[in-house]
């Protein structure tokens, strides 16, 4: 079957808003049509060729960030924080490694939230579900709740400033690694893990200066002053994906040019389904959920469907078991695509499939849990002889009291309710994220 930007429409459909007013629909599409790529297919295809490398084991991936963006939580210093927490956790990760971190965020498009259930009920009252602010707003009342097109506006204005900021920090210095020890957010500076990281930053101040002694210098050697941060976001919402669909001038092929990499999430990768179809023609790297249903025919048919030439750096699969069910049912599938000789790049994804609701009503995480499915993601691809390619996180780097638990700054049940702030999923802190990487960095 020949693959268009829309040919999705004509496949079944999960997780979709309703939209009321079909014509206004109509009129947003065709102006999202007409707006400027955020991103350019180029740039897709480094990504590609950086997934490639991580793939045989030359470099890392750090994927991370919001559950959900929101439009009330947009701000310079939301992005800086994020920024600067994406910089220090690929700086203890190499620091151990020796290997470069490729920087993917979760962020300028991630918008679009897919539901457990269609409906939330509230005191006796019934509204739809929100659907991240792509769609409707969270407030709960009837009519924040109706699905809005003309958010995909905002969202895509949105996005663009963020971007902007992004490739503005990414170049203009904010990068440069004589300036690690400025990364360190505040409310970090003076906790343990903070000073662990000041110590790793004085190592590398030696270091530059030993090379700036041999004439490497942020002036002669562009790679101490810049870096590159990836965007992605899970594309849900299809019809602000296909508007944002064009042909590359340079390869007259598709690319999505809403962010650099797009994934598939666990609730819409059915085979057959739109989402599959949307991703087969798209040439960006692509990421698909893998949770605990499953299974091996399954993710060899999803493998070949969405990476039909078996290219290196195409595929990225996020796995999202649970820290009691990895074990159990994660290596029968790596040893299935292993045998089926198929080239993807697998990472971890230890939010998703441990999320548990408290006394007191909050939805969280246990961070023993998140760092249990990841050590067991890393330990399994040692025995098995294959490449651990990286994490994929929910976090922020605001202090916020979402996830429970750390061993350097324990969050209780009940102190979850001081500053817990997601539109959505409990994100990781500032703290526990970096927590995590120099766990990871030490251990793998
Ligand atoms: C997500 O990444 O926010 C998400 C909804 O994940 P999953 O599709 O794995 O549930
Ligand atoms: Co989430």
């Amino acid at each position: 079957m020949t693959w268009r930007p829309d040919s999705w429409r004509e496949f079944h459909i999960k997780q979709q808003p309703t939209y009321e007013d079909q014509e206004l629909l109509k009129q947003v599409e065709e102006e999202l049509r007409s707006y400027p790529p955020l991103i350019f297919a180029g740039e897709a295809r480094n990504l590609q060729a950086d997934l490639a490398r991580v793939g045989r084991g030359e470099a890392f991936i750090i994927q991370g960030g919001d559950c959900a963006e929101s439009f009330s939580a947009f701000s310079a210093d939301t992005i800086k924080n994020l920024f600067k927490l994406i910089l220090q956790m690929s700086v203890v990760m190499t620091y151990s490694s020796g290997k470069p971190v490729v920087k993917i965020g979760r962020i300028a498009g991630q918008f679009a939230k897919p539901r457990s259930s269609d409906f939330e009920e509230k005191d006796g009252v019934k509204l739809p579900s929100y659907r991240g602010d792509i769609i409707n707003d969270i407030a709960f009342n009837e009519e924040a709740r109706r699905p809005d097109p003309r958010r995909m506006l905002r969202a895509y204005n949105q996005s663009a400033a963020t971007m902007n900021l992004l490739r503005a920090f990414s170049r203009g210095g904010m990068a440069d690694l004589n300036q690690v020890h400025k990364w360190n957010l505040d409310f970090i500076k003076d906790h343990p893990l903070g000073k662990r990281y000041e110590e790793l930053g004085n190592q590398i101040d030696k270091a530059m200066k030993f090379l700036a002694a041999a004439g490497i210098n942020s002036r002669t050697a562009p790679q101490l002053r810049q870096t590159v941060v990836y965007t992605s976001h899970e594309a849900l919402l299809l019809n602000y994906e296909e508007a944002l669909t064009r042909i590359d001038s340079l390869t007259d092929e598709w690319y999505n040019t809403s962010a650099h990499m797009l994934w598939i999430g666990d609730r819409t990768r059915g085979l057959g389904d739109a989402h599959i179809e949307y991703f087969r023609g798209i040439r960006n790297p692509v990421g698909c959920k893998v949770g605990p249903s499953m299974e091996a025919d399954e993710l060899i048919e999803l493998i070949e469907a969405l990476n039909p030439e078996n290219e290196e750096g195409r595929l990225n699969l996020i796995v999202r078991m649970g820290a009691d069910k990895i074990s159990e049912l994660y290596p029968p599938l790596l040893r299935t695509v292993r045998e089926a000789k198929k080239s993807v790049v697998w990472t971890i994804d230890p939010m998703h499939g441990n999320v548990e609701k408290t006394a007191t009503g909050f939805k969280t995480r246990d961070f023993d849990n998140i760092l249990s499915e990841v050590r067991q993601f890393f330990e399994i691809h040692q025995r098995e002889g294959t490449v651990a390619g990286g994490i994929h996180l929910e976090m922020t780097g605001e202090d916020v009291t979402e996830c429970t638990g750390s061993a350097s700054s324990p969050i209780t049940a009940e102190a979850l309710a001081d500053r817990y702030h997601t539109q959505c999923d409990p994100r990781l802190n500032a703290k526990q994220a970096l927590e995590l990487a120099f766990m990871v960095g030490e251990n793998f």
